[in-house]
């Protein structure tokens, strides 16, 4: 049984705006499951349902089994960290952390054994006297989560905890919460607009785009396998270029053209002739032996140590690469970007679904 199930979740605010739109999807037992998409597109919102802080406009939310419809937020056994974590200001990280316990009348002891195993879990036992503003902000997150793991719910909900942080311990503690998941068999669904964060987290990736789920899949599922072109542009980085054009059958040749060139693609593109559609190839996709050449204006080159990305036009077609540093690409140079065929991707120009 799935420790968390979503059926056709939806939430309409004003007449027009839905927020979320006949969501879907399960959550098994454990499972660090990410929620990721830009902002305003309905993160927010799910887990605010899933914590009964929203009523639904209508669909189902079940936790183990049992619907959740008509329970009360604090009867729903699930502990929401949000991006701006509000401790307690006069209490000590102690009081902090013990004050649900409290609330909720456990004996003094248990409160006692929950708090100093909690804080020894997140290497925070030396800062339990202090008060929140004499922490530094990733150590004031540390507690925020700390106030939640004390009740050992059944479920944590995570709005976009770490985007607050400087880059750096973002990174570290993105580190810290992967960790931590296995450390004490969280069930978590973590939301953030950060691809990187997503990839690098999720064991279960849901994107929303506009209220309604794009895809549900692990990291590489998404990567390598985008159903659209909104989840094959947002995962990834830099995101996938993108050319439209239209694909024709040329002296029995299968041939992609657009405004600015043209390209041989495979005997397997047959079916797509006559389709109008959108190309897609990743920077890191580009190859510097096989495939049929395109010769780029460079623009700007961008050094990331071993390897450089490339920023270039093709008439008015803008492309970004990575090329190996010894390709040596010179600003206001033509440069060749070869394109395997086996490595596009193809949506159609309408619907945007990837075609098959
Ligand atoms: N209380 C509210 N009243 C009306 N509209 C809202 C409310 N909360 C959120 N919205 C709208 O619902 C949409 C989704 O918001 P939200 O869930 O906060 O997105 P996210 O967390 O992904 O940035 C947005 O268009 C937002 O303006
Ligand atoms: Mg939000």
């Amino acid at each position: 049984m799935p420790r968390l199930l979503l059926e056709s979740v939806t939430k309409v605010y004003d007449r027009d705006v839905y927020a979320a739109k006949d969501i879907s999807f399960a959550v098994e037992p454990e499972e660090f499951t990410v929620l990721v998409g830009p902002s305003g597109c309905g993160k927010t919102t799910t887990l605010r349902l899933i914590a009964g802080l929203e009523e639904l406009t209508s669909g189902n939310i079940y936790i183990d089994g049992k619907c959740m419809n008509d329970v009360s937020p604090k009867d729903r056994d699930v502990a929401m960290v949000f991006q701006n974590y509000a401790l307690y200001p006069h209490m000590s990280v102690y009081d902090n952390m013990a004050f649900g316990l409290r609330m909720r009348k456990y004996p003094k002891q248990k409160v006692n054994e929950r708090v100093v195993e909690t804080a020894r879990t997140l290497g925070i036992s030396s800062l339990l006297e202090r008060k929140p503003r004499q922490l530094s902000g990733g150590q004031r997150q540390r507690v925020a989560l700390g106030r939640s793991i004390v009740r050992n719910p059944k479920l944590f909900l995570f709005d976009e905890p770490l985007s607050n942080l400087d880059a750096k311990m973002r990174v570290q503690m993105r580190a810290e919460l992967a960790r931590l998941h296995k450390k004490i068999r969280a069930t978590i669904i973590y939301v953030t607009h950060d691809q990187v964060e997503a990839m690098t987290l999720g064991q279960k990736i849901i994107v929303l785009k506009e209220g309604e789920v794009q895809q549900v899949a692990d990291p590489m599922g998404l990567y390598k396998k985008p159903r659209n072109k909104f989840v094959a542009g947002f995962i990834g980085s830099p995101p996938m270029n993108f050319v439209s054009g239209s694909i024709v059958k040329r002296n029995r040749k299968i041939v992609f053209c657009s405004r600015d060139f043209t390209l041989e693609l495979n005997k397997s593109s047959e079916k797509m002739v006559e389709h109008e559609v959108i190309l897609g190839i990743r920077p890191t996709d580009f190859s510097v032996t096989r495939g049929s050449c395109l010769e780029i204006i460079v623009d700007v080159i961008e050094p990331m140590g071993t390897e450089l990305y490339v920023h270039g036009r093709l008439g008015e077609t803008m492309f970004s690469a990575r090329v190996p540093e010894d390709a040596a690409p010179r600003v206001g140079n033509s440069f060749a970007l070869k394109i395997d065929p086996a490595r596009i991707y193809f949506f159609d120009e309408k619907t945007e679904q990837k075609i098959k």
